[in-house]
């Protein structure tokens, strides 16, 4: 048995897609377990660039089997414009190496809508959500209203779960949100009676799939999206997202039991990055920040908006080092940092005039923390595709040793370019 949790250690973006598609050239199976297409992942293998939002990022290896847990929630519009993008790019998708959960919810067209005015109705205390409906649907699944894959293939019940749901949200429409154009039961109706035929073949019991390839030794790969920081539990909350892309619930969100997972690996970008609202400590306001969102070309997969930039936090990582029990990490974006001359990264806060190396739990704390820097020098020069561990320049060595000592995890994978090939292993993982 040989099993991979790989997480976001920070606020998403931290290159998970690059990693996973690296990793999957030695995994039998990738399984995503939470999230839905608000995450965004860039996969570049030679000159072809991958965009993906739903569909794992070991879709991209031929032979790596790919799974939807039931954790996840799924536009079948998306879905379906991800399989014939796909597609288009040479990439096989067919219920050969793609399955969906049975039991995974689905995003309905009023959940978008709802995104969208619950956004306009918080005014200057908007989250920042990406608008895909994913915050409504979990909201759903949560009150035992939402509508699964098993719903939408047994007739009866998905006739009188979009009745239940549509009469309920018209209400909330015209009653809460003053709106006149309400919902069409037969429209919507007969729109998923075209994705059931379609989606249908690829539905299946995926936690019997997932127990009987680890029970047969297959090598399991568990894609996290988004990241520890953005967790509903664990997360800067109210700024966070409405899953859980900690590790553990990679054994919910697919139906395998915690006693399967051999490691975790924590995808850690070699800075910082945040998409939306909420506090930042490190955040960089200056040119330095600039150069950082140049270079690593800081603007959102999924919605294009630029992301905020700042300094490695320790603090932080050492917080969620913990909630995610990880055994490795993956730095990436290492070459982002090769012009700059000085490094910075935060080892404590000052909070109300007190230091600490606790992540505080209250967001009122965490707004007034004062990062405390350690500078290091940086090492000019270019990382970009170097293969080996030993060619790196000795102080992006030394850079990465601090950091291993400060969160006290091994590094196993640095990357250094977006493309696949732009990786150095350190420990082999499978
Ligand atoms: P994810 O959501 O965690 O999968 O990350 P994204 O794909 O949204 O964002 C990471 C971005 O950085 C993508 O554009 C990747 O192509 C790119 N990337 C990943 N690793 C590296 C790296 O080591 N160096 C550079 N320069 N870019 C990277
Ligand atoms: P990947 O997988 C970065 C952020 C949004 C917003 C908050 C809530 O690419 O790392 P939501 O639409 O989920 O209700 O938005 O979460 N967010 C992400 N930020 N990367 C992501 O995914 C994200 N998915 C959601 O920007 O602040
Ligand atoms: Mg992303």
């Amino acid at each position: 048995m040989s099993s991979v949790v790989l997480i976001g250690s920070q606020w998403g973006d931290e290159g998970k897609g690059k990693i996973t598609d690296y990793l999957a050239e030695h995994a039998d199976v990738v399984a995503r377990f939470q999230g839905g297409n608000n995450a965004g992942h860039t996969v570049i293998v030679g000159d072809i660039e991958y965009k993906l939002h739903l569909i794992p990022s070991g879709i991209i290896y031929p032979g790596t089997k790919c799974i939807i847990g039931n954790g996840v929630v799924v536009d079948p519009q998306v879905l379906l414009d991800e399989m014939n993008y796909l597609k288009e790019k040479g990439i096989e998708v067919s219920p050969d190496n793609l399955k969906i959960s049975s039991h995974t919810h689905i995003i309905m067209p009023y959940h978008k809508i709802l995104d969208g005015l619950e956004e306009e109705a918080r005014g200057d205390a908007k989250i920042g959500t990406t608008k895909r409906g994913i915050g409504p649907c979990y909201v759903d699944k949560i009150a035992r209203v939402g509508i699964r894959f098993c719903d939408l293939l047994d007739e009866d019940t998905f006739k009188s779960k979009l009745m239940e749901n549509i009469t309920l949200k018209n209400r909330t429409l015209s009653k809460l949100y003053d709106q006149v154009d309400l919902l069409d039961y037969n429209e919507i109706y007969s729109l998923f009676m075209t994705y059931k035929e379609l989606i249908a073949p690829y539905v299946d019991d995926v936690s019997v799939i997932l127990n009987n390839k680890l029970k047969n030794g297959e090598k399991v790969l568990f894609e996290g999206a988004q990241g520890t920081l953005l967790d509903i539990d664990h997360g800067t909350y109210p700024f966070v997202t409405s899953s859980n892309p900690t590790a553990g619930f990679a054994s919910v969100g697919t139906g395998v039991g915690p006693t399967k997972i051999d490691k975790v690996l924590g995808i850690t970008k070699a800075y910082l990055t945040r998409v939306g609202e909420g506090p930042f400590p490190t955040e960089l306001f200056d040119e330095v920040g600039d150069i950082l969102g140049t270079v690593g070309h800081e603007f959102g997969t999924t919605t294009g908006r630029k992301r905020r930039c700042g300094w490695f936090d320790a603090v932080l990582m050492n917080y969620t080092a913990n909630i995610n029990g990880l055994t490795h990490m993956a730095v990436t974006k290492l070459d982002v940092l090769d012009s700059l001359p000085i490094i910075k990264i935060c080892t404590a806060y000052e909070i109300d005039g007190v230091l600490t190396k606790n992540f505080p739990p209250t967001l009122a704390e965490l707004s007034k923390a004062i990062p405390v820097f350690e500078e290091v020098p940086g090492w000019n020069c270019s990382t970009v595709g170097i293969k080996t561990y030993a060619e790196l320049p000795e102080n992006a060595k030394a850079y990465l040793k601090k950091l291993e000592e400060l969160i006290d995890v091994p590094i196993a994978i640095i990357a250094v370019g977006p493309k696949r090939d732009e990786t150095i292993t350190i420990i082999d993982l499978f």
